[in-house]
Protein backbone atom coordinates (compact mmCIF):
# COMPACT_ATOMS: atom_id res chain seq x y z
CA UNK A 1 0.00 0.00 0.00
CA UNK A 2 2.81 2.58 1.10
CA UNK A 3 4.57 1.62 -1.96
CA UNK A 4 0.81 2.27 -4.44
CA UNK A 5 1.03 5.60 -2.54
CA UNK A 6 4.53 6.26 -2.76
CA UNK A 7 3.98 5.70 -6.47
CA UNK A 8 1.01 7.54 -6.88
CA UNK A 9 2.54 10.62 -5.57
CA UNK A 10 5.50 10.38 -8.14
CA UNK A 11 3.08 10.00 -11.27
CA UNK A 12 1.16 12.51 -9.64
CA UNK A 13 4.02 15.16 -9.14
CA UNK A 14 5.37 14.28 -12.71
CA UNK A 15 2.21 15.33 -14.61
CA UNK A 16 1.58 18.36 -12.79
CA UNK A 17 5.15 19.27 -13.44
CA UNK A 18 4.67 18.71 -17.33
CA UNK A 19 0.86 20.33 -17.40
CA UNK A 20 1.27 23.77 -19.57
CA UNK A 21 -2.66 24.46 -19.66
CA UNK A 22 -5.85 24.49 -17.34
CA UNK A 23 -7.31 22.10 -19.16
CA UNK A 24 -5.34 19.60 -18.46
CA UNK A 25 -4.61 20.40 -14.45
CA UNK A 26 -8.33 20.51 -14.31
CA UNK A 27 -7.80 16.44 -15.64
CA UNK A 28 -5.02 15.66 -13.20
CA UNK A 29 -7.34 16.83 -10.34
CA UNK A 30 -9.88 15.02 -11.39
CA UNK A 31 -7.85 11.88 -12.21
CA UNK A 32 -6.52 11.71 -8.99
CA UNK A 33 -8.62 14.42 -6.02
CA UNK A 34 -11.97 13.81 -8.09
CA UNK A 35 -15.06 11.41 -6.44
CA UNK A 36 -13.64 8.60 -8.59
CA UNK A 37 -9.96 9.99 -8.53
CA UNK A 38 -6.77 7.23 -7.76
CA UNK A 39 -5.91 8.82 -4.46
CA UNK A 40 -9.70 8.73 -3.35
CA UNK A 41 -9.96 5.64 -4.31
CA UNK A 42 -6.66 4.56 -2.14
CA UNK A 43 -8.75 6.41 0.87
CA UNK A 44 -12.04 4.27 0.22
CA UNK A 45 -9.47 0.68 0.21
CA UNK A 46 -8.03 1.79 3.59
CA UNK A 47 -10.79 -0.63 5.32
CA UNK A 48 -9.05 -3.29 3.53
CA UNK A 49 -5.76 -3.61 5.61
CA UNK A 50 -4.59 -3.74 9.36
CA UNK A 51 -6.57 -2.22 11.87
CA UNK A 52 -3.22 -1.37 12.97
CA UNK A 53 -1.46 -0.17 10.12
CA UNK A 54 -4.03 2.27 9.24
CA UNK A 55 -3.07 5.60 10.92
CA UNK A 56 -0.02 5.46 9.32
CA UNK A 57 -0.93 4.81 5.61
CA UNK A 58 -3.85 7.09 6.47
CA UNK A 59 -1.15 10.04 7.37
CA UNK A 60 0.75 8.99 3.99
CA UNK A 61 -2.40 9.53 1.97
CA UNK A 62 -3.30 12.60 3.66
CA UNK A 63 0.38 14.30 3.31
CA UNK A 64 -0.06 12.99 -0.59
CA UNK A 65 -3.09 14.84 -0.94
CA UNK A 66 -2.28 17.70 0.46
CA UNK A 67 0.88 17.96 -1.63
CA UNK A 68 -0.53 17.53 -4.88
CA UNK A 69 -3.19 19.95 -3.94
CA UNK A 70 -1.18 22.58 -2.88
CA UNK A 71 1.12 21.72 -6.27
CA UNK A 72 -2.35 21.72 -8.58
CA UNK A 73 -3.19 25.19 -6.67
CA UNK A 74 0.64 26.89 -7.26
CA UNK A 75 0.29 26.05 -11.11
CA UNK A 76 -3.39 27.30 -11.49
CA UNK A 77 -1.96 30.69 -10.25
CA UNK A 78 1.05 30.26 -12.49
CA UNK A 79 -1.41 29.39 -15.55
CA UNK A 80 -3.66 32.14 -14.97
CA UNK A 81 -1.33 34.72 -15.28
CA UNK A 82 -0.12 33.27 -18.57
CA UNK A 83 -3.31 32.92 -19.83
CA UNK A 84 -3.55 36.47 -18.83
CA UNK A 85 -0.37 38.02 -19.80
CA UNK A 86 -1.43 36.51 -23.57
CA UNK A 87 -4.30 38.10 -23.57
CA UNK A 88 -3.16 41.23 -22.46
CA UNK A 89 -0.46 41.09 -25.19
CA UNK A 90 -3.09 40.50 -28.13
CA UNK A 91 -4.89 43.56 -26.80
CA UNK A 92 -2.12 45.69 -26.73
CA UNK A 93 -3.69 49.39 -27.95
CA UNK A 94 -2.02 51.01 -30.69
CA UNK A 95 -1.63 54.91 -29.28
CA UNK A 96 -0.65 55.93 -33.07
CA UNK A 97 -3.74 54.83 -34.75
CA UNK A 98 -5.89 57.66 -35.63
CA UNK A 99 -8.92 57.97 -33.86
CA UNK A 100 -12.45 58.51 -34.85
CA UNK A 101 -14.40 61.70 -34.50
CA UNK A 102 -16.48 62.26 -32.03
CA UNK A 103 -19.45 64.79 -33.29
CA UNK A 104 -19.43 67.18 -30.84
CA UNK A 105 -23.19 68.49 -30.54
CA UNK A 106 -23.95 72.28 -30.33
CA UNK A 107 -26.85 74.79 -28.91
CA UNK A 108 -29.45 75.59 -31.43
CA UNK A 109 -29.14 79.15 -32.90
CA UNK A 110 -32.34 79.95 -31.62
CA UNK A 111 -31.41 78.91 -28.18
CA UNK A 112 -27.83 81.19 -28.34
CA UNK A 113 -29.75 84.20 -29.10
CA UNK A 114 -32.14 83.27 -26.36
CA UNK A 115 -29.20 82.83 -24.03
CA UNK A 116 -27.49 85.96 -24.83
CA UNK A 117 -30.97 87.75 -23.95
CA UNK A 118 -31.55 86.11 -20.47
CA UNK A 119 -28.07 86.87 -19.62
CA UNK A 120 -27.55 90.33 -20.44
CA UNK A 121 -30.92 91.10 -18.81
CA UNK A 122 -30.20 89.33 -16.07
CA UNK A 123 -27.33 91.20 -15.70
CA UNK A 124 -29.29 94.27 -15.74
CA UNK A 125 -31.66 93.16 -12.64
CA UNK A 126 -34.50 91.40 -14.66
CA UNK A 127 -36.11 88.29 -12.96
CA UNK A 128 -36.91 85.48 -15.23
CA UNK A 129 -40.67 84.05 -14.88
CA UNK A 130 -42.60 82.36 -17.29
CA UNK A 131 -45.93 81.72 -18.17
CA UNK A 132 -48.17 79.10 -19.74
CA UNK A 133 -48.23 78.85 -23.37
CA UNK A 134 -52.43 77.82 -23.20
CA UNK A 135 -53.80 81.18 -21.71
CA UNK A 136 -56.82 82.26 -20.91
CA UNK A 137 -57.87 85.30 -23.66
CA UNK A 138 -57.94 87.58 -20.50
CA UNK A 139 -54.31 87.55 -20.13
CA UNK A 140 -53.14 87.70 -23.78
CA UNK A 141 -56.13 89.81 -24.73
CA UNK A 142 -58.30 91.61 -22.95
CA UNK A 143 -55.94 92.83 -19.90
CA UNK A 144 -53.94 94.58 -21.97
CA UNK A 145 -56.65 96.93 -23.53
CA UNK A 146 -57.57 94.38 -26.54
CA UNK A 147 -61.03 94.11 -25.30
CA UNK A 148 -62.55 90.93 -27.39
CA UNK A 149 -64.08 93.76 -30.76
CA UNK A 150 -60.66 95.41 -30.81
CA UNK A 151 -59.52 95.26 -34.29
CA UNK A 152 -56.30 94.40 -33.01
CA UNK A 153 -56.43 91.36 -32.43
CA UNK A 154 -56.93 90.39 -36.15
CA UNK A 155 -52.94 91.88 -36.22
CA UNK A 156 -52.65 88.20 -34.44
CA UNK A 157 -54.05 85.29 -36.45
CA UNK A 158 -54.92 83.72 -33.13
CA UNK A 159 -55.50 79.62 -32.22
CA UNK A 160 -58.53 79.40 -29.89
CA UNK A 161 -59.12 76.49 -28.13
CA UNK A 162 -62.65 77.61 -26.54
CA UNK A 163 -64.28 81.16 -26.69
CA UNK A 164 -61.91 81.67 -23.59
CA UNK A 165 -59.02 79.64 -23.90
CA UNK A 166 -56.26 80.10 -26.54
CA UNK A 167 -52.58 79.14 -27.51
CA UNK A 168 -51.04 82.16 -26.67
CA UNK A 169 -50.06 84.50 -29.30
CA UNK A 170 -47.42 86.57 -28.20
CA UNK A 171 -45.38 86.16 -24.63
CA UNK A 172 -47.19 89.64 -23.50
CA UNK A 173 -49.38 87.47 -21.65
CA UNK A 174 -46.97 87.40 -18.75
CA UNK A 175 -47.03 90.80 -18.17
CA UNK A 176 -50.22 90.97 -17.17
CA UNK A 177 -49.11 87.75 -14.70
CA UNK A 178 -46.06 89.26 -13.07
CA UNK A 179 -48.16 92.90 -12.82
CA UNK A 180 -51.28 90.29 -10.80
CA UNK A 181 -48.67 88.58 -8.80
CA UNK A 182 -45.60 91.19 -7.81
CA UNK A 183 -45.25 94.51 -6.33
CA UNK A 184 -43.46 97.21 -8.06
CA UNK A 185 -40.51 97.94 -8.73
CA UNK A 186 -40.54 95.26 -11.14
CA UNK A 187 -38.18 94.01 -14.01
CA UNK A 188 -39.26 90.78 -15.27
CA UNK A 189 -38.54 89.30 -18.93
CA UNK A 190 -40.04 86.13 -20.04
CA UNK A 191 -38.58 83.77 -23.00
CA UNK A 192 -40.89 81.49 -24.67
CA UNK A 193 -43.30 79.64 -27.69
CA UNK A 194 -45.83 81.67 -28.86
CA UNK A 195 -48.70 80.42 -31.58
CA UNK A 196 -50.48 82.63 -34.58
CA UNK A 197 -51.66 80.88 -37.95
CA UNK A 198 -49.15 81.80 -40.14
CA UNK A 199 -46.92 79.77 -42.38
CA UNK A 200 -43.94 81.60 -44.53
CA UNK A 201 -40.50 81.82 -45.36
CA UNK A 202 -40.64 84.52 -42.65
CA UNK A 203 -44.00 83.04 -39.62
CA UNK A 204 -44.38 79.97 -38.39
CA UNK A 205 -46.87 78.68 -36.49
CA UNK A 206 -44.47 78.22 -33.67
CA UNK A 207 -42.38 80.64 -32.61
CA UNK A 208 -40.66 82.45 -29.73
CA UNK A 209 -40.51 85.42 -28.43
CA UNK A 210 -38.83 87.34 -25.15
CA UNK A 211 -40.90 89.84 -23.09
CA UNK A 212 -39.70 92.51 -21.18
CA UNK A 213 -41.28 94.39 -18.49
CA UNK A 214 -40.33 97.28 -16.46
CA UNK A 215 -42.56 98.89 -13.84
CA UNK A 216 -41.02 101.72 -11.35
CA UNK A 217 -41.86 105.10 -10.90
CA UNK A 218 -40.64 107.90 -12.93
CA UNK A 219 -40.11 105.41 -15.72
CA UNK A 220 -39.68 107.38 -19.10
CA UNK A 221 -38.86 106.27 -22.73
CA UNK A 222 -35.22 107.41 -21.98
CA UNK A 223 -34.95 104.31 -19.91
CA UNK A 224 -36.57 102.45 -22.77
CA UNK A 225 -34.34 103.94 -25.13
CA UNK A 226 -31.06 103.38 -23.47
CA UNK A 227 -31.68 99.73 -22.36
CA UNK A 228 -33.06 98.38 -25.55
CA UNK A 229 -29.85 100.43 -27.45
CA UNK A 230 -27.66 98.52 -24.76
CA UNK A 231 -29.47 95.23 -25.26
CA UNK A 232 -29.48 95.31 -29.50
CA UNK A 233 -25.75 96.73 -29.44
CA UNK A 234 -24.66 93.37 -27.39
CA UNK A 235 -26.18 91.39 -29.96
CA UNK A 236 -25.47 92.98 -33.13
CA UNK A 237 -22.22 94.73 -32.13
CA UNK A 238 -21.44 98.16 -31.06
CA UNK A 239 -20.97 99.68 -34.29
CA UNK A 240 -25.02 99.13 -34.60
CA UNK A 241 -27.28 101.73 -35.44
CA UNK A 242 -30.55 101.42 -33.81
CA UNK A 243 -33.38 103.00 -34.66
CA UNK A 244 -36.83 104.22 -33.10
CA UNK A 245 -39.74 104.61 -35.13
CA UNK A 246 -43.54 105.46 -34.05
CA UNK A 247 -45.93 102.62 -33.65
CA UNK A 248 -49.14 100.97 -32.38
CA UNK A 249 -49.86 98.45 -29.91
CA UNK A 250 -53.27 98.67 -27.68
CA UNK A 251 -50.92 98.31 -24.44
CA UNK A 252 -48.33 100.75 -24.93
CA UNK A 253 -48.70 104.34 -25.61
CA UNK A 254 -46.43 105.73 -26.56
CA UNK A 255 -45.61 102.46 -29.40
CA UNK A 256 -42.47 101.63 -31.23
CA UNK A 257 -40.92 99.69 -33.63
CA UNK A 258 -37.12 99.53 -33.02
CA UNK A 259 -34.96 98.51 -36.20
CA UNK A 260 -31.25 98.46 -36.40
CA UNK A 261 -28.90 98.83 -39.04
CA UNK A 262 -28.62 95.17 -41.15
CA UNK A 263 -25.84 93.21 -40.13
CA UNK A 264 -25.31 91.92 -43.25
CA UNK A 265 -24.29 95.23 -45.31
CA UNK A 266 -23.69 97.62 -42.15
CA UNK A 267 -26.44 99.62 -43.44
CA UNK A 268 -25.19 100.47 -47.09
CA UNK A 269 -28.68 98.70 -48.66
CA UNK A 270 -28.97 94.71 -49.56
CA UNK A 271 -30.72 91.86 -50.58
CA UNK A 272 -31.23 90.79 -47.06
CA UNK A 273 -32.86 94.23 -46.30
CA UNK A 274 -34.60 94.51 -49.34
CA UNK A 275 -31.79 98.05 -49.65
CA UNK A 276 -33.42 99.80 -46.61
CA UNK A 277 -30.30 99.36 -44.41
CA UNK A 278 -32.53 98.42 -42.12
CA UNK A 279 -33.77 95.25 -40.13
CA UNK A 280 -36.93 95.45 -38.29
CA UNK A 281 -36.81 93.76 -34.97
CA UNK A 282 -39.11 94.55 -31.99
CA UNK A 283 -41.93 96.42 -30.95
CA UNK A 284 -42.00 98.37 -27.81
CA UNK A 285 -43.50 101.11 -25.75
CA UNK A 286 -44.85 102.63 -22.54
CA UNK A 287 -46.90 100.30 -21.03
CA UNK A 288 -50.54 102.12 -21.39
CA UNK A 289 -51.84 103.34 -17.95
CA UNK A 290 -55.03 101.90 -19.03
CA UNK A 291 -52.99 98.35 -18.81
CA UNK A 292 -51.69 99.18 -15.45
CA UNK A 293 -54.74 100.02 -13.75
CA UNK A 294 -56.40 97.13 -14.94
CA UNK A 295 -53.99 95.02 -13.22
CA UNK A 296 -54.42 96.87 -10.02
CA UNK A 297 -51.27 99.26 -10.41
CA UNK A 298 -51.47 102.60 -9.37
CA UNK A 299 -50.90 104.67 -12.87
CA UNK A 300 -50.41 107.66 -10.94
CA UNK A 301 -47.57 106.76 -9.07
CA UNK A 302 -46.02 104.07 -11.59
CA UNK A 303 -45.00 103.60 -15.48
CA UNK A 304 -43.41 101.41 -16.90
CA UNK A 305 -42.08 100.23 -20.44
CA UNK A 306 -42.18 96.84 -22.44
CA UNK A 307 -40.65 95.29 -24.94
CA UNK A 308 -41.14 91.97 -26.70
CA UNK A 309 -39.06 91.08 -29.90
CA UNK A 310 -39.54 87.77 -31.94
CA UNK A 311 -36.63 85.60 -31.12
CA UNK A 312 -36.95 83.52 -34.25
CA UNK A 313 -36.46 87.02 -36.56
CA UNK A 314 -33.31 87.85 -34.12
CA UNK A 315 -31.71 84.86 -35.07
CA UNK A 316 -32.27 85.05 -38.49
CA UNK A 317 -30.88 88.12 -38.63
CA UNK A 318 -27.47 87.59 -36.17
CA UNK A 319 -27.37 84.30 -38.38
CA UNK A 320 -28.16 85.72 -41.91
CA UNK A 321 -30.78 82.91 -42.45
CA UNK A 322 -33.09 83.65 -45.29
CA UNK A 323 -35.52 81.60 -44.13
CA UNK A 324 -37.19 81.06 -41.05
CA UNK A 325 -38.38 77.21 -41.29
CA UNK A 326 -35.02 76.08 -42.05
CA UNK A 327 -34.61 76.61 -38.10
CA UNK A 328 -36.47 73.94 -37.40
CA UNK A 329 -35.93 71.51 -40.26
CA UNK A 330 -32.92 70.68 -37.81
CA UNK A 331 -31.31 69.77 -41.09
CA UNK A 332 -27.64 68.68 -39.61
CA UNK A 333 -25.53 70.59 -42.78
CA UNK A 334 -27.70 73.94 -42.11
CA UNK A 335 -27.09 73.58 -37.84
CA UNK A 336 -23.55 72.51 -38.85
CA UNK A 337 -22.72 76.19 -40.75
CA UNK A 338 -24.30 77.83 -37.83
CA UNK A 339 -21.31 76.91 -35.22
N1 LIG B 1 -46.57 91.42 -28.32
C1 LIG B 1 -46.27 92.22 -29.48
C2 LIG B 1 -46.42 91.39 -30.72
O1 LIG B 1 -46.38 90.19 -30.63
C3 LIG B 1 -44.91 92.83 -29.38
C4 LIG B 1 -44.82 93.85 -28.31
C5 LIG B 1 -45.07 95.17 -28.61
C6 LIG B 1 -44.53 93.50 -27.03
C7 LIG B 1 -45.00 96.12 -27.63
C8 LIG B 1 -44.46 94.46 -26.04
C9 LIG B 1 -44.71 95.77 -26.37
O2 LIG B 1 -44.19 94.19 -24.79
O3 LIG B 1 -44.63 96.69 -25.41
O4 LIG B 1 -46.52 91.92 -31.77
Amino acid sequence: MVEQINQMRAEANGKIDACTNLKSLNDIRVEYLGKQGKLTNLLHSMKDINKEDRPKVGQLINLAREEIENKLKNLQIKLNEKVLEEKMSKEKIDITEPSKIIEKGEIHPLHKVFDKLIDACVAMGFTVITGPEVEYDYYNFEALNVPKDHPARDMQDTFFITDNILLRSQTSSVQVRAMQSMKPPFKIVSPGRTYRADSDATHSPVFHQFEGLVVDENVSMIDLKSMLTELLKMLFGENTQIRFRPSYFPFTEPSVEVDATCPSCAGKGCRLCKNTGYMELLGAGMVNPKVLEMSGIDSNKYSGFAFGPGVDRLAMVVNKIPDLRMMFENDIKFLEQMK
